[in-house]
């Protein structure tokens, strides 16, 4: 079986090559990388011992979509390829409504051209808005995204279950992540965030490796156990695996399905905090900032659809979230560059 691994040199495509690779899959990837990096291919070339099939290119190019169609005979794609910064999203939001809506056009177009009908898109808990309801279920309405990049992540999901009611021949994964975080066992491939993090973890680990001076902790007058906001945090490698599963449903059933993929339970910002120092012995300075506008006090998946359908759950615990994340980021203080 093979499978396109579009976005294959970003964070989540890079682990999820080495658990295709894992599960007997032959793995094509392709990236424009506008943020990615082929040494990130690479090095997963280094813990598979496999050669990696790698395209430079744009998803929107169709020529270019179409010469790796003709080129491989392409049984499945995971569409990991888009930009993901909320904070870029509301200053150039044209861009992300361009990369990621007119890219998954032109992805599912090409697709039809070439006879390939099976397609896992990786989506977010963000399309569930500010829900009141914890935790939350596929079955839920979507609610209203707070900024550009969600609305585009609910545009997708809805041109998405257009697409599979148009045609039967399509077979659809939705898969609606958590807060992935952690990187490889190996320390070879992990997040490398250019510029400084907006994300939690990747903040906290430069911190610890004194790249930056402290961190801003937003808000602690939540209604939570410390006041701190409270996510479900999952590891890399559970999500990726999280993927095969999928592929392997969709190989036998059609139509479109949503699976949320987290581990349904929550830490907040002062326990990651905590967690970080212990395993790291390094002290992580932090102050107490007003909240970041637009998000959630609270934030947890309910696990149960994909446990039953997929067979799949989270595997690994917090201590492994945070220590992957250690030993990747002081193997590589400044990513892959
Ligand atoms: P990432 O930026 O590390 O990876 C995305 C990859 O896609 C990059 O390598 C980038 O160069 C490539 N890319 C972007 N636009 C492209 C285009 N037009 N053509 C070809 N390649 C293109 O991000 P990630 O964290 O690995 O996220 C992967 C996917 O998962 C994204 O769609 C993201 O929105 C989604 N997601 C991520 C998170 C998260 O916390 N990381 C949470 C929910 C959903
Ligand atoms: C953010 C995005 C979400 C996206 C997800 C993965 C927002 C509002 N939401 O989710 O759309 O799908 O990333 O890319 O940006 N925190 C701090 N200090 C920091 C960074 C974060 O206190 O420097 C806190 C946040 O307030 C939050 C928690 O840490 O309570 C996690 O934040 P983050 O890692 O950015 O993830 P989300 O906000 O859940």
């Amino acid at each position: 079986m093979n499978v396109l691994v579009t976005g294959g040199a970003g964070y989540i495509g890079s682990h999820a090559l080495v658990a295709l690779i894992e599960a007997n899959y032959d793995v094509v990837v392709l990236d424009n990388l506008i943020n990615g990096s082929a040494e990130a291919v690479m090095r997963v070339e280094k813990i598979t011992q496999r050669k990696i099939p790698f395209y430079e290119g744009d998803i929107r190019d169709s020529n270019f979509l179409n010469s790796i169609f003709k080129n491989h005979d392409i049984d499945v794609v995971v569409h990991f390829a888009g930009l993901k910064s909320v904070g870029n999203s509301v200053k150039n939001p044209i861009e992300y409504f361009d990369f990621n809506v007119n890219g998954t056009i032109s992805l599912v177009k090409g697709m039809e051209l070439a006879g390939i009908y099976r397609l896992v898109f990786s989506s977010s808990a963000t399309v569930y808005g500010d829900s009141s309801i914890m935790p939350l279920h596929e079955d839920l309405p979507t609610g209203e995204p707070k900024n550009p990049y969600g609305r585009s992540k609910l545009i997708i999901e809805q041109m998405l279950q257009d697409l599979a009611k148009s045609n039967s021949r399509w077979s659809i994964g939705l898969l609606r992540y958590f807060n992935p975080v952690g990187a490889h066992e190996s320390g070879l491939i992990g997040e490398s965030p250019q510029g400084t993090p907006n994300n939690l973890l990747p903040y906290v680990a430069q911190v610890a490796v004194r790249r930056l001076p402290k961190l801003a902790i937003f808000g602690n007058d939540y209604d939570t156990i410390d006041g701190t906001g409270i996510r479900d945090y999952i590891h890399v490698m559970d999500l990726v695996e999280g993927h095969v599963k999928a592929i392997k449903k969709l190989e036998k059933s059609g139509g479109l399905k949503i699976w949320n993929l987290g581990t349904g339970k929550g830490y907040s910002v002062l326990e990651m905090v905590d967690a970080f120092e212990s395993v790291s012995g390094r002290n992580i300075p932090y102050y107490f900032q007003h909240r970041r506008e637009g998000d959630v006090a609270v934030c947890w998946a309910d696990v149960s659809l994909a446990e039953i359908e997929l067979g799949w759950r989270a595997k690994r615990d917090l201590l492994d979230m945070v220590g992957d994340t250690w030993r990747w980021q002081i193997q590589n203080p400044e990513g892959y560059r």
